[in-house]
C-alpha cells in the first residue's frame, strides 16, 4: 500500500559565495538558491520494521550510504519509532551534479515521515535535523528562494526569480563536493558575487539583472578540472542562454532564458554535445516541496 508521496525538487545556486574556513572543517558559505522543476519523487509505505530503500537510478546506493536512508534512520532513532519504511526514489535529477539531488531526497523523506508518524515537528524543526544530514538539507526542506549563510542552514527567504526557463546540462562525470572545497584556495579567489545586487535584482523582477550577476567561486576550482563545464558554458551562451552559471560544486551548468523558443534553441544546441540536457521552469515562487 502506497502511504505518502513527496516531490523532491533540485536546486541551482544564482551566487555562491566562500567566505571562510572554519574550525569544524567546514566553510562559510554565502549563497542565494532557488528550486527549480526538475524533481525526484519519493514514495514512502510503512512497514513493520526495518529500513528498505529501492530507487529506479543505478547510480545511487540502497543502504546507508544514501542520504534518504539516513534521513529515515535518524527519525526513527530520535523518535524511537519502532516502526519502519520502504523508500522508494523515483530519480529525474542527475546524481552527483551540484544540484542537491540527494539532499533533496533526503529532505522528502523528512517531510514525509513526519507526516505518516504524526511527529508534530515544525518547518524549523525538520530543518535543524536536515542539518544532521547534510548542508544542503535545511534549504530543500524549506525550498523557494533563500539566501542561504553559515554552513548553509541559516535561511533568509527572499522573493523567487521571474518566470523563465532553466536549461541544465550535466556533463558525464560527477564531482565531489568535498574534493571542490579541499582544492578551493581562499586567497586566489579574483571574483566574488556582489549578493547585494543579486538581492536588489530579484527584488525588482530584474530579469536581465539576474542574469548579470549570476556567480560562483567554486567555478575556479572545477573548470580547472573539468574544462567541459567551460565548454558547456561557452557553448549554452552561443546559442542564446541570457545567464549561464556551473550550479553549487558542479559540475551541472545551468542557463537561464526568457522564450521558450529561445529554451528550445539552446537545448538542440548542446544535443550531440552532452547527453544529460533538460529544459524546465523556474519554480522558487511555488510550493514546489508537497
Ligand atoms: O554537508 P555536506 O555533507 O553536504 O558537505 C559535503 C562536503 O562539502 C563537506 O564534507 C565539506 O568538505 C564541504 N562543505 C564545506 N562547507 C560547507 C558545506 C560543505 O566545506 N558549508
Amino acid at each position: 500500500m502506497l502511504d505518502i508521496s513527496v516531490k523532491a525538487p533540485a536546486k541551482i545556486n544564482l551566487t555562491l559565495d566562500v567566505l571562510h574556513r572554519r574550525e569544524d572543517g567546514y566553510h562559510d558559505l554565502e549563497m542565494v538558491m532557488t528550486t527549480v522543476d526538475l524533481a525526484d519523487r519519493i514514495d514512502l509505505t510503512e512497514t513493520s520494521s526495518g529500513i528498505s530503500l529501492e530507487s529506479t537510478s543505478g547510480f545511487v546506493p540502497h543502504d546507508d550510504r544514501n542520504l534518504a536512508y539516513r534521513a529515515a534512520a535518524l527519525i526513527k532513532k530520535r523518535f524511537g519509532i519502532q516502526k519502519g519504511v520502504h523508500i522508494h526514489i523515483h530519480k529525474h535529477i542527475p546524481v552527483a551534479a551540484g544540484l542537491a539531488g540527494g539532499s533533496s531526497d533526503a529532505a522528502a523523506v523528512l517531510k514525509g515521515l513526519n507526516r505518516m508518524w504524526d511527529l508534530g515537528l515544525s518547518v524549523e524543526e525538520l530543518a535543524a535535523l536536515g542539518l544532521e544530514l547534510g548542508s544542503d538539507v535545511p534549504f530543500c526542506v524549506t525550498g523557494g528562494t533563500a539566501i542561504a549563510r553559515g554552513r548553509g542552514e541559516i535561511l533568509t527567504p527572499l522573493p523567487s526569480p521571474p518566470p523563465c526557463w532553466v536549461i541544465l546540462a550535466k556533463p558525464p562525470h560527477g564531482v565531489s563536493t568535498a574534493e571542490v572545497f579541499g582544492a578551493l584556495r581562499l586567497e586566489d579567489i579574483r571574483k566574488r558575487p556582489d549578493l547585494d545586487a543579486m538581492v536588489e535584482a530579484l527584488r525588482n523582477q530584474d530579469f536581465d539583472g539576474i542574469c548579470r550577476n549570476l556567480s560562483n567561486v567554486l567555478e575556479e576550482v572545477t573548470i580547472p578540472a573539468y574544462p567541459q563545464v567551460r565548454r558547456l558554458k561557452e557553448r549554452m551562451i552561443r546559442f542564446g542562454g541570457e545567464g549561464v552559471l556551473m550550479s553549487g560544486s558542479g559540475p551541472t551548468v545551468f542557463g537561464l532564458v526568457r522564450r521558450e523558443n529561445t529554451a528550445k534553441r539552446v537545448v538542440n544546441g548542446l544535443r550531440g554535445f552532452c547527453r544529460q540536457v533538460y529544459a524546465v521552469r523556474m519554480m522558487g515562487g511555488l510550493e514546489a516541496n508537497t
